[in-house]
């Protein structure tokens, strides 16, 4: 082990544009300020040049926020005023969500697991450093890969063995203040294993592994600075390291299993979807949509309660066809019938139908969900024999919530329709169905084009009866 070794901030760094050669600029750099790179120096470079040069930059503006971002910014927008931080807005959010894997926590703040791996706040987003007030940066797609082609270029440049960190800093859980960490490497081993080895006392270190290039990425950073220091490059001089091919981020992410935190962001998430599902009732998108999927979600609303677990829903799927032209059509008919019955005009009716006709045959899918009568308690007296009907209705309901929240998480449009329950003798015979399936709801799926507006809830005061 090396007694000192030495922190070098190359100066002369331009501010970076997209398509900018960095290997280039530092090689020029280095030469400006007298420099000159030798064997075994680590050159630890900062994300956000990485993601300038490479163009992962983005104007807030060209964002449009999901259903799913304004929800967490209502969440979140008093809980950042309350802790005096900057404003959120839905766009960025949406951005974070892009750039995320899972979100696990959202506060004041949102911790999520971008898609790299990497738990941090607000997936690595930054707004600093980068010109023009709505400009964000992203992390690389790939830093490993960036800070390879660096070393190459560099080694091929000045003929010296090098090694290359992309470092960001990272807030942490516990303690105040953000440090240096490295998104990616090339040369270095991204840990020290020390196990096996031994103590001061000859003990054998039995779970030691050292954070080698985030201690690095650390060291950088004190005089890479955060702010208009403008050195985003810093040279790592006399570091005692063996050089290393083919490693891997990936070998410093903790696995998840091994991960003692992640259990809480389930009721995040799940409390977000909840309040985030709509009925969908505009326009599909064209894009295909495999039936394997829908077959997924009915899956999932297998797992729905019901009534002495009677199980009574049954699904019937229907794509777009003639079955399903014809099934409308003898909806609609009678629908007309109803409606000309109730007295309304040949214009009132013609508009009705039309609307059902293109609710039900444009969406992707067509789902018919049918209560099984047989698998009802049968019972002697009226009164109970209507009561377990009732159950059975409220079982196959909960099925279709179910349903409902398992087209969310797959960001999937559906809506639940009502239109079944006045055609059932329709809809059995059209399909020939089983005596004793009862038709009871349709619901329409597929992949959404537009935003559907968010209806009004009731307040808690108005459905909390109080006794
Ligand atoms: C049992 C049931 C039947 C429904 N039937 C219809 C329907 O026939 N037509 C329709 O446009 N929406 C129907 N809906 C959707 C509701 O309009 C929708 O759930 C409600 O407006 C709340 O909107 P949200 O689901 O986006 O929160 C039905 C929903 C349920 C639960």
């Amino acid at each position: 082990m090396k007694e000192k070794i030495n922190l070098i901030a190359i100066k002369e760094i331009p501010l970076i544009k997209a398509g900018d050669d960095i290997p280039k600029i530092i090689f020029n750099a280095l030469k400006l300020s007298n420099l000159a790179l030798e064997n075994g120096d680590i050159l630890v470079i900062a994300q956000t040049i990485i993601s300038k040069s490479l163009g992962r930059t983005q104007n807030l503006n060209q964002i449009k926020p999901s259903q799913k971002a304004i929800e967490i910014y209502k969440k979140i927008a008093p809980l950042v005023k309350k802790n005096a931080l900057p404003e959120k807005s839905p766009e960025l959010i949406q951005a974070i969500l892009d750039e995320s894997a899972e979100v696990i926590k959202t506060e004041h703040v949102m911790i999520v697991e971008t898609h790299h791996g990497f738990v941090c706040a607000n997936a690595g987003i930054d707004k600093s450093n980068v010109e023009g007030k709505d400009e964000i940066t992203f992390l690389p797609l790939d830093s490993d890969k960036e800070a390879e082609k660096i070393r190459s270029s560099l080694q091929r440049i000045t003929g010296k063995k090098i090694a290359v960190i992309i470092s960001d800093s990272f807030g942490r859980s516990f303690r105040i203040g953000s440090v240096g960490v490295a998104l990616g490497a090339s040369g270095i081993n991204p840990i020290l294993d020390k196990r096996g080895s031994k103590d001061l006392y000859g003990k054998e270190l039995k779970s030691t592994i050292v954070g080698q290039i985030d201690n690095l990425a650390s060291a950088a950073q004190l005089i890479m600075g955060e702010a208009d220091e403008g050195q985003p490059v810093v040279v790592i001089r006399c570091y005692d390291f063996n050089t290393t091919e083919n490693t891997s981020i990936k070998q410093i992410l903790r696995k998840r299993e091994l991960d003692l935190f992640r259990n809480t962001k389930f009721r995040e998430n799940f409390e977000v979807l909840l309040k985030s599902r709509r009925s969908y009732k505009l326009e599909f998108s064209n894009k295909k949509l495999d039936e394997s999927v829908i077959k997924e979600c009915i899956e999932i609303a297998r797992w729905a309660p019901s009534a002495h677990n009677g199980q009574f829903w049954r699904y019937i799927i229907m794509k777009q066809g003639k079955m399903r032209e014809s099934l409308i059509k003898n909806i609609n008919f009678k629908l007309g019938e109803d409606l000309f019955k109730d007295g309304k005009s040949k214009n009132f009716i013609k508009k009705k139908i039309e609307k059902t006709k293109n609710q039900f045959l444009k969406s992707p899918y067509l789902i018919l969900l049918c209560l099984d009568t047989q698998d009802l308690e049968k019972y002697s007296d009226q009164e109970r024999g209507k009561n377990e009907y009732v159950m059975g209705v409220q079982s196959i309901s909960a099925s279709a919530t179910y349903l409902l929240l398992a087209f969310e998480i797959r960001e999937l449009a559906a809506c639940w329709y009502c239109a079944p329950l006045f055609t059932k003798e329709i809809i059995k015979d059209t399909l020939n169905l089983p005596s004793s399936f009862i038709p009871m709801a349709f619901f329409t799926v597929g992949q959404s084009l537009k935003k559907q507006q968010i209806p009004k809830r009731k307040e808690l005061k108005d459905i909390i009866f109080k006794v």
